[in-house]
């Protein structure tokens, strides 16, 4: 089963109540939410106080996009904020089984992120212990850039791997994921798809509906 995962990066903040409804209303499954803390990626992007407040009129799964060095500080605030899936990166953790093990210990899915050009080794211990693993197709910090190209053999190496240790664990991709190449990305293996820049704008509930007809065909 495929799912949108639509970046509310890219939403308007000044009605994102108003954006959520939309996305949710069209079919999207997540709401993926990118928090960015002006170390581990260059910007900074919002918290937990935005999160508690649009948690009150979501049904949808909050999927926490965790851009924070040593995110193990702040996971059980993500999770009184709503968060269902929390994401965090094996390059900002020291201690990523234990970062790991603590997002379970609180109840909430668990996913590794893993910036472009990180190798899959460092799942190699720890691919079992998780829920999901994010491959980076930008480098993070920004929305709107552009795919880049050898995500795709990536996709399908990590795809490969869970296959032959016949595991069920989601592929999640996240950055320049548009209608144009989503399906290119679905071949290579993956299931949840984030896409910002792609959703939001003029057409947010057409964009979404576009997204959700790909993944029914
Ligand atoms: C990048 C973020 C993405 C971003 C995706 O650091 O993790 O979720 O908002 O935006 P698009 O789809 O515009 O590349
Ligand atoms: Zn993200």
């Amino acid at each position: 089963m495929y799912k949108l995962a639509p970046s509310i990066l890219s939403a308007d903040f000044s009605k994102l109540g108003e954006e959520i409804a939309t996305i949710e209303r069209a079919g999207a499954q997540y709401v993926h939410i990118d928090v960015m803390d002006g170390s581990f990626v260059p910007s900074i992007s919002f918290g937990m106080p935005i999160m508690k407040s649009i948690r009150k009129q979501s049904k949808c799964v909050f999927d926490v996009h965790l851009m924070i060095d040593e995110p193990v500080r702040y996971l059980k605030d993500f999770k009184d904020a709503g968060a269902d899936l929390i994401t965090v990166h094996a390059e900002a953790c020291k201690h990523l089984d234990r970062t790991i093990n603590a997002v379970k210990e609180l109840g909430c899915k668990v996913g590794v992120a893993l910036n472009p050009s990180t190798s899959l080794h460092v799942l190699d211990y720890v691919l079992d212990q998780v829920d999901m693993v994010l491959i980076m197709s930008v480098n993070p910090g920004f929305g709107g850039q552009s795919f880049i190209p050898y995500s795709i053999q990536k996709i399908k190496d990590l795809k490969k791997m869970i296959d032959e240790r016949g595991l069920n664990v989601d592929i999640q991709v996240d950055g320049g994921i548009k209608l144009s190449n989503v399906k290119e990305v679905m071949d290579a293996g993956a299931n949840v798809f984030v896409a910002g820049s792609a959703v939001f704008g003029e057409n947010t509930e057409e964009n979404t509906k576009a997204f959700l007809e790909i993944f029914n065909h």
